[in-house]
């Protein structure tokens, strides 16, 4: 069964990765959730997709050059602030949702992203395991040995040579992809799937999970695939 994941929440009716977005998510039985996670000046995870907060608040600059309380200054496109990985964390306490949390190191490395995050992350009750992702590959061996035993899957969008070699070697529970490799035989989740012809085909092939930005209308192809 393919899970399907809202990528950045729900973008198609929310801004993306905004509390609002995620709280409709999660009452509205999201399968699972996607997140982007960077640290402030003062080394708070907070929830946003690019380095900078230009293109989806009315701020400007890199999140990593203000404090958590001067970033909460900013709003996004619906007057919310950008929200903290706690706040999140509150949120999703106790509910059946699959989480999937990307350290976005792959610009920036953060120092001590990975102690932080796992941190938080293993104080909160939650229903399932997290599943770690990120472009960075060290970033994932750090919290590997941080926690062994949680999932991490290893984003790329190019072709990988050798899947089996791969996660073999870095001790990976997966792949997350732009492009469905035929025929790879370890746990591949894609993104970004909007279209619904796509989205069947995937899930006919039965890939572990596919990250789009409307679940609601991917929920119905899934259900559509299922009969
Ligand atoms: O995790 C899937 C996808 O979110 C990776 O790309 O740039 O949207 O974070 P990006
Ligand atoms: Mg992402």
């Amino acid at each position: 069964m393919t899970t399907v994941f809202g990528h950045r929440g729900y973008p198609a009716r929310f801004p993306e990765n905004s509390l609002a977005g995620f709280r409709y998510a999660v009452e509205h039985g999201i399968e699972g959730i996607e997140f982007d996670v960077h640290l402030t000046k003062d080394q708070v995870p907070v929830i946003m997709h690019d380095e900078q907060i230009d293109r989806t608040t009315d701020g400007s600059g890199l999140i990593e050059s203000y404090t958590f309380a001067q970033l909460r200054q900013f709003r996004l496109a619906n007057q919310e602030p950008i929200p903290s990985l706690a706040e999140f964390l509150t949120l999703v306490t106790n509910r059946d949702v699959q989480l999937n949390l990307e350290l976005k190191t792959d610009k920036i490395q953060y120092p001590n992203i990975e102690r932080i995050v796992m941190g938080m992350v293993h104080a909160t009750a939650l229903k399932k395991p997290v599943i770690f992702s990120s472009f960075h590959l060290p970033t994932l061996n750090t919290c590997q040995k941080l926690a062994p035993n949680e999932i991490y899957c290893w984003l790329t969008d190019r072709r990988v040579a050798d899947p089996v070699a791969l996660v073999t070697r870095e001790h990976l529970n997966g792949l997350h992809l732009s492009h469905y490799q035929a025929g790879i035989p370890v746990t591949e989740r894609i993104w970004t799937v909007d279209n619904p012809t796509v989205a069947a085909d995937l899930m006919a092939k039965h890939v572990a999970g596919i990250f789009t930005d409307d679940f609601e209308m991917m929920m119905q192809v899934k259900q559509q695939v299922a009969n």
